[in-house]
């Protein structure tokens, strides 16, 4: 498939973390605006320290560049520019992690972080029809009561939140200690999924389903190393929002040549193609896709069927979903 057709198949994104968009122009453009002193000369200077060895390495300085984001118009100026670009990726549908703890425990009130989301999602939507949802993601290297009280607090926003998730540091905190906040989202309604399998091992993966009862998977790549979890996993379709860009940057895998993502398929995973953080990581998510089809050879059927996965695996009413499965198969 050529570049143009693959940047105009129509995808929904759901793996991305808003905070991950935040493009080092825009980080210098709100320290400005914000009176904030980022630890960077300058633009070339943040991304020349763009070069992470591991997930807590690059998490450092992802949770360093947030200090600019400050205000609603932060958190809407934010949002709209991702959904912008996201659309001329052939993104339809955006399902967006924000991490609430990041901005509170900064002295940041929540209402600004989710009123200004939502207003720069709604402004990009009028704009290109993308549509978005928000997850509000629980911070799994913070305290479990620390999960408790972010939950409390988004109790008046279900509905302008749509799920909760779990991620940062990963390894040495295993989803397992999350299940009663979880059980507690599960019961306010709200869709439930979890980074599991990143870096840490299969048994996350395992507790984030039989624990945490998670809905998909978030990156899950480590699924491989455990023949049992692969067939719970196939046999019960449950997603796998894969981020290869990412396992690559973060030294997961070491070439994107030998990502898992062949021998996921191979295997009947539902997997779908993600972002994760594309202004720190090289690439927003038809990258992704064009950069899997040069590195690993995978035909148009195949990225067919992983835009197909994506409207599948996401939260979207089936009328919707129907609509635009429909739009896959006759891209405009
Ligand atoms: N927060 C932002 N990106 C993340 C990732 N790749 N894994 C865990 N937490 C994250
Ligand atoms: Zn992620």
């Amino acid at each position: 498939m050529d570049d143009a057709t693959l940047m105009r198949l129509p995808k929904a994104e759901l793996h991305l973390h808003i905070e991950g968009t935040l493009e080092p122009e825009m980080a210098f453009t709100l320290a400005h605006r914000n009176g904030v002193t980022l630890p960077y000369a300058d633009v070339d200077e943040l991304r020349r320290a763009h070069a992470f060895t591991d997930l807590p390495d690059f998490l450092d300085l992802y949770y360093a560049c947030m200090a600019v984001l400050r205000t609603e118009e932060d958190f809407a100026d934010l949002a709209s520019a991702y959904l912008r670009t996201a659309a001329t990726q052939g993104v339809r549908h955006a399902e967006i992690f924000f991490d609430p703890q990041a901005h509170t425990s900064r002295g940041v009130p929540l209402s600004a972080v989710i009123t200004g989301l939502r207003r720069g999602l709604d402004a990009a939507s009028a704009g290109t029809g993308t549509h978005a949802e928000l997850i509000a993601c629980l911070l799994r290297d913070r305290p479990v009561a620390e999960a408790h009280a972010t939950l409390d607090a988004l109790e008046p926003y279900v509905g302008t939140v749509i799920g909760v998730g779990l991620d940062s540091a990963e390894v040495g905190y295993p989803p397992g200690q999350f299940a009663e906040v979880f059980t507690r989202a599960r019961e306010a309604g709200l869709h439930v999924v979890a980074h599991a399998g990143e870096e840490g091992p299969p048994s996350y993966i395992w507790e984030a389903l039989d624990v945490l009862g998670v809905e998909r998977v978030d990156h899950g790549i480590r699924c491989m190393e455990d023949t049992a979890l692969v067939r719970r996993l196939a046999a019960d379709r449950t997603p796998l929002t894969a981020c290869p860009l990412s396992n690559v940057r973060l030294r997961a895998v070491d070439d994107l040549r030998e990502h898992p993502l062949p021998a996921m398929l191979e295997a009947g995973l539902m997997v779908t193609l993600n972002s994760d953080d594309p202004a720190y990581f090289g690439g927003y998510v038809a990258d992704t896709y064009r950069e899997v089809r040069d590195a690993l050879g995978i035909d148009d059927a195949t990225l067919i069927g992983l835009a197909r996965n994506s409207f599948r695996a996401s939260f979207i009413d089936d009328q919707r979903a129907q609509a635009l499965l429909a739009a896959v198969d006759d891209p405009r």
